[in-house]
């Protein structure tokens, strides 16, 4: 009796258990079913804000972003300086960040990757520090990462290889260490690799001979041992490749040369 009493209330908490399942299903369905946010413009305020007012925090002087402050309506913050949101498929959502050559010091907010309809960032000629935010990787529309002439340190995170869109990545002039990640290998769009003037070191990963868009490497001025892989003969579309001022030995790969 006892043993059946256990089984039934097993089973009585199982199939509750069911049921609320069934109903978070149906309440997260209700959820989703809210009126539109973009048909509306009114939903962004609770997505892309957020992220600004983090990377503004991380950035000094803000007195050079002090007009990012109005908050008066739901995409106040598309008219900021040098912010661009998308268009009426997705109002209020921040397609472009552009806060180059504004003096800028402080970092990167890892934020920055809550940002996920950016296509674009230029926050190039500033002297902003720290390290490239992982979280960078998130952001898969990304087609252009200008970070040059800065004083970033660090690695180059593996995990911008997941932003499948990435056609141009400058990253030159910084203080970046470390190897150059092999992932940056699966970055079919990419079509330019300018790394110069950073403390980049290892070899050249042989996976960059993937890079079947690629027409620009600039790796001058780092720290980079090894060979050219003879796999970088293979890209046809390569037009200019500069690794001068390294430590690189051996042949170049006789295709392009
Ligand atoms: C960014 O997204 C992460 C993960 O979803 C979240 O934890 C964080 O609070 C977000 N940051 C901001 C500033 O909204
Ligand atoms: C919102 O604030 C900005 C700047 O503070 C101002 O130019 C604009 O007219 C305001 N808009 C509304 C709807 O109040
Ligand atoms: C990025 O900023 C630099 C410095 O202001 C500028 O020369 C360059 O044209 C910008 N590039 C893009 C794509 O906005
Ligand atoms: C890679 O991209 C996917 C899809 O955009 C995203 O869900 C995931 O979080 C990204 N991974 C990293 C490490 O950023
Ligand atoms: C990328 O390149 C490496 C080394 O050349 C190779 O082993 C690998 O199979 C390639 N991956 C893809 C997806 O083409």
């Amino acid at each position: 009796m006892m043993m059946f009493l256990f089984h039934l209330s097993i089973r009585t908490f199982e199939s509750s258990l069911r049921v609320l399942t069934t109903s978070a299903l149906i309440l997260s369905f209700l959820i989703s079913q809210r009126p539109a946010a973009s048909a509306t413009g009114m939903t962004s305020d609770t997505d892309d804000l957020p992220a600004l007012l983090s990377i503004k925090a991380h950035l000094h002087p803000s007195a050079s972003l002090s007009s990012w402050d109005s908050h008066n309506s739901s995409t106040a913050f598309c008219r900021w300086p040098g912010v661009t949101c998308g268009n009426r498929q997705n109002p209020g959502r921040v397609t472009s960040l552009d806060l180059a050559n504004l003096g800028l010091t402080g970092s990167i907010s890892p934020d920055i990757g809550n940002l996920t309809f950016l296509r674009s960032l230029n926050l190039s000629l500033n002297s902003l520090q720290g390290q490239l935010p992982p979280e960078l990787g998130r952001l898969s529309h990304l087609e252009s990462l200008l970070l040059s002439r800065n004083a970033l340190e660090g690695r180059i995170p593996g995990t911008l290889a997941n932003g499948s869109s990435l056609w141009r990545i400058s990253l030159g002039s910084n203080r970046l260490a470390g190897e150059i990640p092999a992932e940056l290998g699966a970055l079919s769009k990419l079509q330019i690799l300018s790394l110069h003037y950073n403390d980049l070191s290892g070899r050249i990963p042989a996976s960059l001979g993937n890079l079947s868009s690629i027409t620009h490497i600039d790796l001058v001025g780092n720290r980079v041992t090894g060979t050219i892989p003879p796999s970088l003969g293979r890209l046809q579309s390569l037009v200019h490749i500069s690794v001068t001022r390294n430590s690189l030995t051996g042949a170049i790969p006789a295709v392009h040369f």
